[in-house]
């Protein structure tokens, strides 16, 4: 159930441009100064989590564009206090759920993964969203606000989503899973975090059932400076995911059976995540977000069938490889 306004205190309207008052571009870029001190480690990117959300769930927007480079409806908004978020709005496409998006940031967190950007439940006026459109210059973008946009007051809800600083790539060996995660072929050392990141991601689409992560484009990471290691892959893009049909197995059971099969290196620390998720833990974190619930009871059954599922695989794979190579990362 969606709780219309139940998350933050209605944020000022916008200017008629798509530029608004107190902000303006080259603000925004930076986190919250407390979000990084002493927490390194913890939380996506090493800030805290708390601290990013306090800010997202609440700040009030300063300025607010229309995003471009995803198929969906979707915002970038600038915060006040110094922070940009990504606002995708309760919208048509199934592919763009937003309580998706909720659920995915959630669950990633549950399981100590934090490679989904903290995502927070919001509304937003309706009238800012549409002169933000409109202001685009896009006519057809601003006729899709205006006409694919779900609910019935004039507050829309959404998921408000950290936005990653700097620059995002493309991870760079994505299409190599297969043969980096088949046991019986070698795995070379310079392979080896491609090959931990892409066993979590592909277990990770399996739990909460994205059927759209592999369309092209949805696989980033931060682009590194000169001389730095790049960044970690990021599990961005959440909307198509948490299906609760085919008895919890998923929206395109055999398309991801098959990339769960194609699965045989693991990392025994996210697998111990996975065994140690109940209906009791999913239900309290997916009701941490101000909007409510984030899945419904059919929706939490569906994750532990496909977790029942992944495990099982796991035990399999081990047990058809008796020397060992099955557990390779952290
Ligand atoms: N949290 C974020 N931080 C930075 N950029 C983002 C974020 N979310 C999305 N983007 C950018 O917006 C694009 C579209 O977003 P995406 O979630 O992929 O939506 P779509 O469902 O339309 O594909 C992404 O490819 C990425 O470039
Ligand atoms: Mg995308």
């Amino acid at each position: 159930m969606v709780r219309d306004g139940a998350a933050a205190p209605r944020p000022a309207l916008p200017a008629p441009t798509n530029t608004v008052v107190a902000g303006g571009p080259g603000r925004g870029l930076a986190p919250p100064p407390d979000a990084g001190a002493g927490t390194r480690g913890r939380g996506f990117l090493g800030m805290d989590d708390e601290a990013l959300l306090a800010r997202m769930c609440r700040a009030p927007v300063e300025r607010i564009e229309r995003n471009r480079g995803g198929s969906t409806v979707s915002f970038r908004v600038w915060l006040a206090g110094g922070m940009r978020a990504l606002f995708k709005p309760q919208q048509r496409a199934e592919v763009a759920n937003f309580r998706a998006e909720l659920a995915a940031y959630r669950l990633s967190r549950l399981l100590e993964q934090r490679r989904v950007p903290p995502a927070c439940g919001r509304t937003m006026p309706r009238e800012m969203l549409q002169r933000a459109a409109d202001s685009s210059g896009d006519t057809a973008f601003s006729q899709r606000v205006m006409t694919e946009l779900l609910g019935r007051t004039e507050e829309v809800p959404g998921a408000m989503l950290f936005w990653v600083p700097g620059q995002l790539e493309p991870v760079p060996g994505t299409d190599r899973y297969a043969q980096l995660l088949d046991a019986s072929q070698p795995l070379a050392p310079d392979d080896v975090t491609l090959a931990a990141g892409l066993s979590n991601l592909l277990l990770f689409d399996f739990l909460e059932d994205n059927v759209d992560r592999w369309s092209g484009g949805n696989i980033l990471r931060q682009h590194a400076a000169p001389g730095q290691p790049p960044g970690e892959m990021l599990f961005m893009d959440n909307g198509a995911s948490f299906s609760a049909i085919n008895g919890g197995l998923g929206a395109r059971p055999s398309d991801q059976n098959a990339r769960l099969d194609r699965v045989q290196r693991f990392s025994p620390t996210f697998l111990r995540a996975l065994r140690r998720l109940t209906a009791a833990s999913l239900q309290t974190a997916m009701a941490e977000d101000p909007l409510g619930p984030c899945l419904s009871e059919t929706q939490v059954q569906a994750v532990l069938t496909r977790r029942d599922r992944i495990v099982a695989h796991a035990d399999e794979v081990a047990a058809a490889h008796p020397g060992g190579g099955v557990f390779p990362f952290p």
